[in-house]
This record gives C-alpha cells, sequence and structure tokens, in this order.
C-alpha cells in the first residue's frame, strides 16, 4: 500500500483542548475525542491529524513539549489514544499526531539537566548554549522578540530559541560551524547526532502504536543559520536521511511538514506540501485579516470575499511552483486551523462559505478540514491569551480554537464544567451554530460540507490526481477537472457571467445556463459534467 493514500486523504484538524471534555474539567480529552468518532466519520473524512497532545507546561499550546512518549494527563493516556486509533481505524480513518522537532518545552528534563550543567555534556550538547551574546544575532520573525534568551542558570549565558522564551531550539546544529563560535556544532557532532536519534526513537514508539505518520512543526527550523539564508539543503538531507530509515522499517508512514518544503535538487523527503493558511497563497483566497495582519502579510483583499475585489493570482503561482517538476504532489489546503482565523471570519457569514468550501473540497489539493468549519463556527475577536493564543499585539490565535458547539445543552455541550474553567469561552452569540441543530437540516452548513465531501470521495475527477485546467481566474473562477468535470464559482456578492459550453448540472445554487452561458447570482456556484468546457 505504501504512502499512496495520503493522495486520498479527506483531514480533520482537532485541537485537543476544544473538541469534546468528557470528564468535566473544562478541557478537550481523547475520550471526548472517542465518544464523538461517529460524527467525525459521518463528514467523510479519513485522517485526524491532532495539535499536539504530549506532556506539556503549555505555554504554547502543547507546541512546548515535556515528555515526547506521553499524553498529557488533561487528555488521557497512552492507553486511550491506543484505543482511539484502533477504534478510528474501524471507521476507516487514520490518526497523525504533531511532531514538534525543533525545540522542546524549558520543562524537558533535557533542557533542566544541561540547564543545571556548569558547562557542556560530554556527550554532546542537545541544545544551543553560548557564554557571550553572539555578534551575529537575529530576532525570530515570529513572535518578533531575540532569538538568544538569557540563562537563568546555574548554567551560564545564553540558550537559542525556537518561538517562545519557553521552547528552547534542539541542536541539530548549523551550517558554516567555525572556530570563533565553538558552540556552533557541525550537524554530525555528538549533540546534533543524539538528537537526530531522538527523532527516530519518538516517531517509532508512536507508530509501533498504531499511528499513521506526522505533520512536523517548524520542520525547516533544525539546521541553524539555514532559515536566515533560506537555503535549507542540509535540513532538508537530514529528512531525506529519516524518510530512508522510514522506508525500511514504516513503508506506509507519512511525514507532512508545516508549510511547504524547500526544493533544493534532488528528492523531496516529505509526503506533501501544506499550503499555511498565514502565507500568501492561502491568505490571499480567505483571509479577511479580521484576526489580524501578520508582518509578512501582504495587505490584499481576499479573493472569496462578498466585496469580489480580490485575485487568485498568487494562489494560482503557488500552486504552479509547487507542483514544478513535481506534477503529482500532494498539496494541502486546509479551511482554517490553530494558528489564524476561520473561514467564518469579519463580515463573512456562515451561508456565504458555499464556493470557498467547494472550492478547497475540489480543487485537486488535498482538504483538511478543521474542527467546527463544518458548522460554520464564528472567529471570536477579542478573548484573552490563553497558553500562549497572542504571538504579539494584533495577533491572537484564541478566536479559532474557541470550543466545538455540539448541542443546546449548558457550554453548547462541550463540557459539563462551569462556565468559567472552559479552556476558552464558548461563541456567546445566541444563534451560534451547534451541530445538533444542523444535524437533520438539509440546508445546513453541515448538510453541505457532508454532501461535498461524498460527491469528492465518488468521483475521482474531483480528487488529487485528475488534471486541473483553470479557464476563468477571476470573478468567476472556473476551472475543468479531469477534463470531465467543470466548477465555476462566484464568490462575490454581484452577479457574474461565463461563456462556456457547461454540460450537465450535477450540484448547483443561483445559476442559469442559457445560451452558451453560466450566470450566477452573487454567492452562486455550479458543478457539471463538462462538454467541452473552453471559455469563449
Ligand atoms: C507552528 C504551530 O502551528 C504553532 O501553533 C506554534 O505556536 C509554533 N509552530 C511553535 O511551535
Amino acid at each position: 500500500m505504501g504512502r499512496e493514500w495520503l493522495a486520498d486523504a479527506v483531514m480533520y484538524e482537532i485541537y485537543p483542548q476544544s473538541f469534546a471534555d468528557s470528564n468535566g474539567d473544562g478541557i478537550g480529552d481523547l475520550r471526548g475525542v472517542i465518544d464523538r468518532l461517529h460524527h467525525i466519520a459521518s463528514l467523510g473524512v479519513n485522517v485526524i491529524w491532532f495539535n499536539p497532545c504530549f506532556a506539556s507546561p503549555f505555554v504554547d499550546a502543547g507546541y512546548d513539549v515535556s515528555d515526547y512518549l506521553s499524553i498529557a494527563p488533561r487528555y488521557g493516556s497512552n492507553d486511550d489514544l491506543a484505543e482511539l486509533v484502533g477504534k478510528a481505524r474501524e471507521r476507516g480513518i487514520r490518526v497523525l499526531l504533531d511532531l514538534v522537532a525543533g525545540h522542546t518545552s524549558i520543562e524537558h528534563p533535557w533542557f533542566q539537566k544541561e540547564l543545571a550543567a556548569d558547562g557542556p555534556a560530554p556527550e554532546g550538547d542537545r541544545y544551543i548554549w553560548c557564554e557571550e551574546l553572539p555578534v551575529r544575532s537575529w530576532t525570530r520573525d515570529m513572535p518578533g522578540t531575540p532569538a538568544w534568551v538569557r540563562s537563568p542558570g546555574p548554567r551560564k549565558g545564553y540558550y537559542l530559541k525556537n518561538f517562545y522564551d519557553e521552547q528552547p531550539a534542539l541542536n541539530f546544529g548549523w551550517v558554516g560551524a567555525g572556530p570563533d563560535e565553538p558552540w556552533r556544532d557541525p550537524i554530525d557532532g555528538p549533540g546534533p547526532l543524539r538528537n537526530r536519534q531522538a527523532l527516530r526513537d519518538i516517531i517509532a514508539y508512536w507508530l509501533d502504536l498504531g499511528v499513521a505518520g506526522f505533520r512536523v512543526d517548524m520542520a525547516f527550523s533544525l539546521v541553524k543559520d539555514e532559515e536566515l539564508t533560506q537555503g535549507y539543503a542540509e535540513t532538508v538531507e537530514l529528512w531525506r536521511e529519516l524518510r530512508a530509515w522510514l522506508e525500511a522499517g514504516y513503508p506506509d508512514a507519512v511525514l507532512i511538514p508545516e508549510g511547504g518544503e524547500p526544493r533544493t535538487g534532488g528528492s523531496l523527503a516529505f509526503d506533501a506540501d501544506f499550503f499555511l493558511v498565514i502565507k500568501d497563497a492561502h491568505a490571499s483566497l480567505f483571509n479577511n485579516q479580521y484576526a489580524g495582519r501578520l508582518p509578512f502579510q501582504e495587505p490584499r483583499e481576499p479573493f472569496f470575499d462578498a466585496e469580489g475585489k480580490g485575485s487568485t493570482r498568487p494562489f494560482l503561482d503557488a500552486w504552479a511552483a509547487a507542483r514544478d517538476g513535481h506534477p503529482d504532489r500532494p498539496i494541502i489546503l486546509a479551511t482554517a486551523d490553530h494558528d489564524f482565523d476561520r473561514l467564518c471570519c469579519g463580515p463573512r457569514t456562515a451561508d456565504q462559505l458555499g464556493t470557498a468550501l467547494i472550492f478547497l473540497f475540489t480543487w485537486g489539493n488535498v482538504p483538511c478540514l478543521y474542527y467546527g468549519d463544518e458548522i460554520g463556527m464564528r472567529y471570536l475577536p477579542g478573548l484573552p491569551n490563553v497558553e500562549g493564543s497572542i504571538c504579539n499585539p494584533g495577533y491572537n490565535r484564541a478566536g479559532c480554537r474557541t470550543p466545538m458547539q455540539w448541542d443546546a445543552g449548558p457550554n453548547a455541550g462541550f463540557s459539563t464544567a462551569d462556565p468559567s474553567r472552559l479552556y476558552l469561552p464558548i461563541d456567546p452569540a445566541p444563534d451560534r451554530p451547534t451541530v445538533a441543530a444542523q444535524e437533520h437540516d438539509p440546508e445546513s452548513t453541515l448538510a453541505f460540507v457532508r454532501k461535498l465531501i461524498a460527491l469528492r470521495n465518488a468521483t475521482p475527477a474531483l480528487g488529487t490526481r485528475a488534471s486541473t485546467r483553470v479557464i476563468s481566474e477571476g470573478y468567476p473562477l472556473a476551472y475543468v477537472r479531469g477534463e470531465s468535470h467543470l466548477v465555476v464559482l462566484n464568490p462575490r456578492r454581484e452577479p457574474a457571467t461565463l461563456t462556456v459550453d457547461a454540460g450537465e448540472p450535477i450540484w448547483t445554487s443561483g445559476v442559469t445556463v442559457q445560451d452558451g452561458e453560466v450566470k450566477l447570482d452573487g454567492f452562486g456556484y455550479g458543478i457539471f459534467t463538462s462538454r467541452s468546457a473552453d471559455a469563449a
């Protein structure tokens, strides 16, 4: 079977804190997910990706791991994960975990041991320490603070962080190690080699327990200085070596990077590229910047917006670049994720999401549905900083991490805890969407998403393996899939018209076909069998 299954994946991202709380402590847990597997399966998805659920002090929502081999007690136990993996598999669903490869928590025993030492470990340091602040220092652009952190001691000097101060970078060596900076270990130094081995041990442990692979956090942050030069050759080489090892022992296991895999020539180590929600290719389509604007984001009008001022060009160019030389490369596009906003954000209402959802499930990408987007949950602005959700002023991730809204019961059925103990507040809107309210409503977002995924799963031409040919890149957006299906989307409020010889309608809304023209009302869409499907 190998790793081919990823091309047919329809993913579902679960932020474990916020999905379902089975023990009433106000925070989601694995038992809660087990109890809701029927809902996940009913969507038609076949892969779950969990954000980190390992032991952690949760300074960065679990992206600060203190023990890679233990499920955080608040989520349950390793046995619970094994049960979840088994029960999901019975429903044809694989489970991916999140591998935080570039850093640990300061509470990890590895870090505590080196912090307590009075100098470098004889067997090689797992972290990067220097006694004097390096002359050539830099700032991590996210979250915009100095990269070196003064050691709280006893160890003297500074350590290098990877994200927040509480996330010290693991030592995978440096490009350009030099005698004037002896703390720059070469990539095959003893410390870096220990960490490479640790990655294998962690990966093997969870694969042996039954998981299907990993999303790798900050996958290209490992060998230092490469982010500065944007070269990444040595980090990619490290992952290639790991891939070869996986190939021998775990040929079915997939690795998905956070973001795109840098092209350094030669084979690719990862199984897909992930178009990040915060990066321009995705943001230019969907992000209306109500969650803030990051320093590197272009001030754009999103294409899938009622105003109709956006462009698909940044996305189309990025897509073409990712496929250049790798025409079959799976590319993951998510509805949203735990790091930014949701599709339903700012002025965009749930009933305007149709065209965006159809695009995300018919373009030819591997789709990833963020929990709650199947019912049109809103991004909630102005929430407090919980577990590092506020990265910098004006950028708050809490709004896309609020509890799943299940039903009309207390706390929307998420938890029996007192509301003051909830991980984050529930959307207070009286008309907030819930699974229960939408369950049997054929006009609901939930029914729409189920129908869309069912259509995709039943139609190879709408999947990742079929060709995609754009025939109109503006309003409306129109493309032919597999030379057999035509998709026409008008995300704006104003109507749009396309001259095209459409075939039989499969699924349309707000569409009139007449005299070789497809007329779309505002927010209208159509999926047709395609006849010749060339825009005239
Ligand atoms: C990317 C993750 O998606 C984000 O949530 C986290 O804060 C950083 N990496 C640091 O691990």
